[in-house]
């Protein structure tokens, strides 16, 4: 891994604190981090570097999860790391930043390779990139790289605006967008289940395939979040991007070569393939709705209207359900159902793989009857693939009887999301980010379910906190004879 500096625009915010700067020490304690490594924390508030070190402590003893955190490597994390307060929209101010960079290069003896990862709020990122490019910052005899965080646009125009400015200063190859979805080891794991598989491999299509079925629930509400919530809506915050990247990733087919290029044209091609929904019809195959009242854990809890910040006659959207179609000869006619909401019974997100039973038909007696084979992969927070086969029970007269062969990873040693994502891009490997074709295409393919929603063609179905959604999010299934299979 090369030498580097790398530069984290708003270092004191939140994401900063939960995430990436436990990412990085977790790195370091195991050793993952290139051995000349000049860490830069940027952001308004006044900090000494003393000051920025004990932000530092703090945010790696509160939110550093999983085993191999030894926080008694802490204060030696810290000499590699130095702070500058910085206003991002200010472009004069960015010469000190560059010459605090260049001074730790020539301390650490390393090329001026430079990451840049853009930890703010959205409406910084053009103005960081330009102003990266103007100060010189940018001007680099080493590589750069740009590492952004969602959301990328609010709609397929503002993302183009975006994408277009941004490659003003960095080029596609350059820019890292994270999906943290993609960071998920079983996200990362799918390319294998199937690929390595050729059980699975041979299985993975429309012969054999009834449906595939994604679920994204979260038991949380809108949080401290409403002013950007309540502008983007389970379909801007969830489905445009964590979502249809699963979608891609379940359903992509088998690369001839598996590098990042040969990966990324797979989704391309699926995501190419999704039969695109007309404004009019998508009530058809959308279901919206929207958390009320209801208990979770026992405690009763307040409906999405009545949050602090949020206008009681507000129509967000906090739950989607969507059916869609790839048509290309491997799943033409296998439904995709997708659905992700919060304030839901539990945190689960998983995909369930249900196979066709040919075998129905054979059975008479209906209490023998098969139940499909499923594959299920548990993706967050238990991280495991469940088999569920048929087999008859010696002790209940032979019934037949489903069984399941599980595999489940053990949770405190498996790599958080950030600390993979943030290895590969230092190693510059773009493949689990996501790539401007597919931020796009999805943004074309969300775009006539937005419209529906601004102008209200689809029905706002309340769910109460704690269920499973809207009880319309089933009619979805059981028009195709099909249901959900919950993870109870
Ligand atoms: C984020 C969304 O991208 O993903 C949040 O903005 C959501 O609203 C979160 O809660 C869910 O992530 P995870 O990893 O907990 O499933």
């Amino acid at each position: 891994m090369d030498a580097m500096t790398f530069v984290l625009f708003g270092a004191t915010g939140d994401l900063a604190k939960r995430k990436i700067i436990p990412a990085l020490y977790s790195l370091y304690v195991d050793q993952k981090l290139p051995p000349s490594f000049s860490f830069i924390g940027v952001s308004i508030t006044e900090l000494s570097d003393e000051e920025f070190h004990e932000h530092i402590e703090q945010s790696v003893h509160t939110f550093s999860e999983g085993g191999s955190n030894d926080f008694s490597k802490v204060k030696e994390f810290l000499p590699s790391i130095r702070y500058c307060k910085l206003d991002v929209t200010n472009e004069g101010e960015y010469k000190k930043l560059l010459k605090l960079i260049q001074l730790r290069e020539e301390e650490l003896n390393i090329p001026e390779n430079r990451m840049f990862y853009m930890s703010v709020a959205p409406t910084f990122f053009d103005v960081i990139a330009l102003n990266i490019k103007k100060s010189g910052l940018g001007s680099t005899k080493g590589w750069k790289r740009l590492i952004i965080e969602k959301p990328f646009g609010h709609d397929l125009k503002s993302a183009q605006e975006l994408n277009e400015k941004l490659s003003t200063t960095f080029q596609e190859e350059e820019i890292y967008r994270i999906d943290h979805y993609l960071g998920k080891p079983m996200v990362q794991n799918l390319e294998a289940l199937e690929f390595a598989n050729p059980i699975f491999q041979t299985l993975w299509n429309n012969q054999h395939i009834a449906n595939i079925q994604i679920t994204a629930s979260e038991t949380v509400g809108v949080e401290k979040r409403a002013s950007y919530y309540d502008k983007a809506g389970a379909i801007r915050d969830m489905f445009q991007n964590h979502m249809m990247q699963l979608l891609m990733m379940s359903s992509m087919h088998l690369p001839k070569r598996i590098t990042a290029a040969d990966i990324r044209n797979e989704k391309k091609k699926i995501i190419e393939s999704v039969r695109p929904l007309k404004k009019e019809d998508v009530h058809s195959d959308v279901i919206r709705g929207q958390y009320g009242p209801g208990e979770i854990d026992g405690k009763s809890v307040i409906g999405y209207i009545e949050e602090p910040g949020i206008a009681p006659s507000s129509k967000n959207d906090t739950f989607v359900a969507v059916r869609l179609w790839i048509d290309d000869p491997f799943w033409k006619g296998v439904p995709f159902y997708i659905r992700t909401g919060k304030r839901m019974k539990n945190k689960s997100t998983r995909i369930v793989i249900e196979f066709k039973n040919h075998l129905k038909e054979l059975y008479v007696n209906q209490n023998e009857e098969p139940t499909p084979n499923l594959l299920i992969i548990g993706i967050n927070p238990n991280e495991g693939v469940s088999l569920q086969l048929n087999s008859k029970n010696p002790l209940k007269d032979g019934k037949i009887e489903p069984i399941n062969i599980e595999f489940s990873a053990d949770q405190d040693d498996v790599p958080k999301a950030y600390e993979l994502l943030l290895i590969d891009a230092f190693e510059g490997d773009a493949t689990f980010f996501a790539h401007w074709t597919e931020v796009e295409l999805s943004w074309k393919w969300v775009q006539p379910i937005l419209e529906a929603f601004d102008e209200n063609l689809v029905p706002l179905h309340i769910y109460p906190t704690g269920s499973y959604g809207p009880d319309a999010s089933h009619r979805l299934l059981e028009e195709d004879g099909f249901g959900w299979w919950l993870d109870k």
